[in-house]
């Protein structure tokens, strides 16, 4: 019988366990860490979702063209059609699960999010991701109780099984014995993202390496769009990472500022009248660094809260107000927060199609680690949506071509390997000298306004390091950079400073020889139910 390696206990990974668990199929859900510890407990604000709650006649029209919008007209539009017109459906089962989703007078209510003009996002205060985490997580369980879902703890992914074009299954690392074992069977990944690349620059968790990225990289797997990588306008520091201040703050009427010659100035406001803290990431971050780089606004941003009331602390942001009084020492209803961007998500990753299957037979990719429905720029509130979304497709697909292929399955299982082919140099780790030096490459050039000139050193520096399967793929998201002349989204380039249409194209990467070859691929032509963004 077919046993589907799902790699990654994420939200992504939990909601192709539950499709494929409640279909009867046996699945194992592989992971380093337990999944109260994958980076989707750090989502804070919400999910989106066309509920229309709050008497504003949303419609998923809009939420479609926001999505398009947001991410600058370069994601797929069937996929993004899927994504808005699956996501009420969505919410309301999380709602079944047991998902407290935020109530007033015995309603659920959503909340205002960047990017989009209505209140759309549905949240459990600032915790949702942990809440969304803990109710899948018990779904799951019971499919373990039946022994349909088989947990292996603390096995990281070391390689893909491949042959002939097609996935046999994934070897992993026990990190407790660090015995190898190979486990036959179509695979989805659901590893998160890569922002652990970054060090410490990142808002997520640092152990999203980029891992499986760059096994799939290495092993022939495209990968796409790359360079957009998405810088958080409200971040803090901690020791080993950036803390996330949530966009709900601004979405519930916190409120960016300067100091320009000794005066607040609510930049924001000032250059966008009509959506001011709510632009998309993209926009508030580069509006953020041109506001850093003004000699005359003291070199510093903050972020005001002191104008929300009792009620909303108490019932909407009491996690976030903890959280800022613990690990920064200061009180954001008394005092305003001195903020900057940090990198929080990549748009880029595994390339799929709007059904989630990768350029590799029986392998699916969801969650962060896939590049699926952000295009340039990713809305705030659709991550988590993305991520239970492509976890239930991959599963769906997976379940209609493989599951369902008589024969096939039972002949493909039948793989022999006893040596991983992970003992190949290429898939080696870092030691931390080649840590420190990629991430140093990478921050160098990959910031929110990036030059040839950049792009080109850090790409020099990079290729002087030892080959790594992570080095590779630092080497391709900098190729991907350079290749995109043009500013778009998350990209932006000071030489490039215009949109181009001849690049409304996804950038498809793949390891080739010993270098990135990169294509600019059409996009998906909009099927004839989807709107015209
Ligand atoms: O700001 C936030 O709460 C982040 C949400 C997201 O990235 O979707």
């Amino acid at each position: 019988m077919t046993i589907v390696n799902v790699v990654g206990a994420g939200l992504a990974g939990l909601s192709a366990a539950l499709e494929l668990g409640n279909a009867g199929v046996s699945c194992r859900l592989v992971s380093a860490q337990a999944s109260e510890r994958a980076q989707s407990v750090l989502a804070e604000g919400g999910i989106n979702a066309v509920l229309d709650l709050m008497g504003e006649h949303d419609t998923l029209r809009e939420h479609y063209e926001d999505t398009m919008r947001g991410g600058a007209y370069l994601a797929d539009p069937n996929a993004v059609w899927g994504l808005v017109s699956d996501a009420p459906l969505i919410v309301r089962r999380l709602a079944d699960l047991g998902v407290p989703f935020q109530q007033e007078h015995g309603a659920m209510i959503q909340r205002n999010f960047g990017g989009q003009k209505k209140k759309r996002t549905a949240y459990v205060k600032s915790s949702t991701g942990k809440v969304l985490v803990s109710a899948l997580v018990d779904a799951v369980r019971r499919l373990e109780d039946k022994g349909v879902v088989t947990r292996a703890w603390h096995h990281e992914l070391m390689d893909l099984e491949l042959a002939d074009g097609a996935c046999e299954g994934v070897w992993v690392r026990d990190t407790h014995t660090g015995a190898l074992e190979l486990l036959g069977g179509p695979t989805v990944l659901a590893c998160g993202g890569m922002g652990g690349l970054f060090g410490n620059l990142t808002t997520g968790t640092t152990t999203n390496t980029g891992n499986a990225a760059a096994i799939a990289l290495a092993r022939g797997v495209e990968l796409a769009n790359l360079e957009f990588l998405q810088y958080h306008p409200t971040t803090m520091p901690l020791s080993v990472k950036r803390m996330l201040v949530t966009e709900a703050a601004r979405g519930e009427g916190g409120r960016l500022f300067a100091l320009r010659r000794g005066e607040p100035w609510y930049f924001m406001e000032d250059k966008y009248p009509e959506l001011g803290n709510l632009m998309p990431r993209d926009v508030v971050s580069r509006e953020e660094e041109a506001v850093l780089k003004d000699p005359s606004c003291g070199g510093q941003v903050y972020l005001d809260m002191r104008g929300l009331s009792a009620h909303v602390w108490r019932t909407r942001l009491s996690d976030l107000r903890d959280e800022v009084r613990h690990y920064q020492h200061l009180d954001p209803a008394k005092e305003p927060l001195p903020v900057e961007p940090g990198i929080h998500y990549c748009m880029g990753g595994i390339l799929v199609d709007e059904r989630h299957r990768t350029n590799v037979a029986r392998l699916y990719a969801a969650g962060e680690c896939a590049c699926a429905y952000h295009g340039a720029n990713r809305l705030g509130g659709n991550s988590l949506l993305g991520a239970i979304r492509g976890g239930m497709v991959a599963a769906r697909t997976l379940l209609d071509e493989d599951v369902s292929a008589q024969g096939r399955t039972q002949t493909r299982a039948a793989v022999s390997a006893d040596t991983p082919a992970s003992t190949n140099a290429s898939l080696q780790t870092n030691t931390n000298d080649v840590e420190r030096a990629m991430q140093k490459a990478l921050v160098g050039c990959m910031g929110i306004t990036r030059t040839q000139q950049e792009l080109e050193a850090g790409l020099r520096s990079l290729e002087a390091l030892p080959h790594t399967a992570r080095v590779a793929l630092a080497r391709a998201t900098v190729a991907c950079a350079l290749a995109r002349q043009e500013s778009r989204g998350a990209h932006q380039r000071s030489d490039y400073p215009h949109t181009s249409d001849d690049f409304r194209r996804t950038t498809v990467v793949r390891w080739q020889g010993d270098q990135p070859s990169i294509e600019f691929r059409a996009l998906p032509e909009p099927r004839k139910e989807v709107p015209q963004a």
